[in-house]
């Protein structure tokens, strides 16, 4: 297993250095389960996963979650193939199944600007679900601009742009097992 701080070239001379390792992913996950399995122990969990960021995410934390539940996926994309939000979203893939009167938990990967979470839940909000509240593996506290409460969050990270465990970099690098920081071959760290 990757420690924290190790470092592993990637691809060509990009290298990414680990930041939170399989391990203390595995330990947020089922803490996050628990807690989420509690309170939601006499309601209608509806779990609504955020393609593509969140697919790992998702599927390990239903996992940890021992209730009867029911998950769908949404994809909404605010993000070109680089770094920047743009703040502008728009839903390109949309529910297949109905939230009306269930109690939703929306499963994000990662809470930066927050304007894609606030154009997802208006969006589903005008499907009338009974409640909603988000999940997000990380939160960039420093770069919020939208007053989006989080519910759950698995960890509290410094402005860095971060990949692996289903994020990505102009669409690679999702499968690393772990979340770490990208430094592309001329030494410079995104953020
Ligand atoms: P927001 O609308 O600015 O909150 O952006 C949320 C989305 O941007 C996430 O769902 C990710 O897809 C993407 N994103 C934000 N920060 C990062 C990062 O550090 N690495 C990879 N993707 C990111
Ligand atoms: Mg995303």
């Amino acid at each position: 297993m990757t420690g924290k701080g190790n470092v592993t070239a990637i691809s060509g001379s990009d290298t990414v250095e680990v930041y939170l390792t399989e391990e203390q992913i595995r330990a947020k996950v089922a803490e996050l389960g628990r807690r989420i399995e509690k309170d939601y122990a006499d309601k209608d969990l509806f779990v609504v996963a955020v393609l593509r960021g969140a697919i790992f995410f998702a599927c390990d934390l239903v996992r940890a979650i021992d209730l009867p539940l029911v998950l769908d996926f949404v994809q909404i994309s605010s993000y070109a193939d680089g770094t920047e939000s743009t703040g502008r979203a728009k839903i390109t893939k949309e529910l297949d199944l109905s939230i009306k009167d269930k109690d939703v938990l929306v499963v994000e990967d990662i809470a930066d600007t927050r304007h894609t979470l606030h154009n997802l839940l208006s969006f589903l909000r005008s499907k009338f679900p009974r409640s909603i509240r988000v999940c997000a593996l990380l939160n960039k506290e420093e770069r919020k601009e939208r007053e989006i409460p989080l519910d759950y969050v698995g960890f509290e990270i410094e402005n860095l742009f971060v990949i692996g465990y289903g994020l990505d970099y102009a669409q690679r690098y999702r499968n690393l097992p772990f979340v770490g920081v990208l430094r592309l071959s001329d030494g410079e760290i995104l953020s």
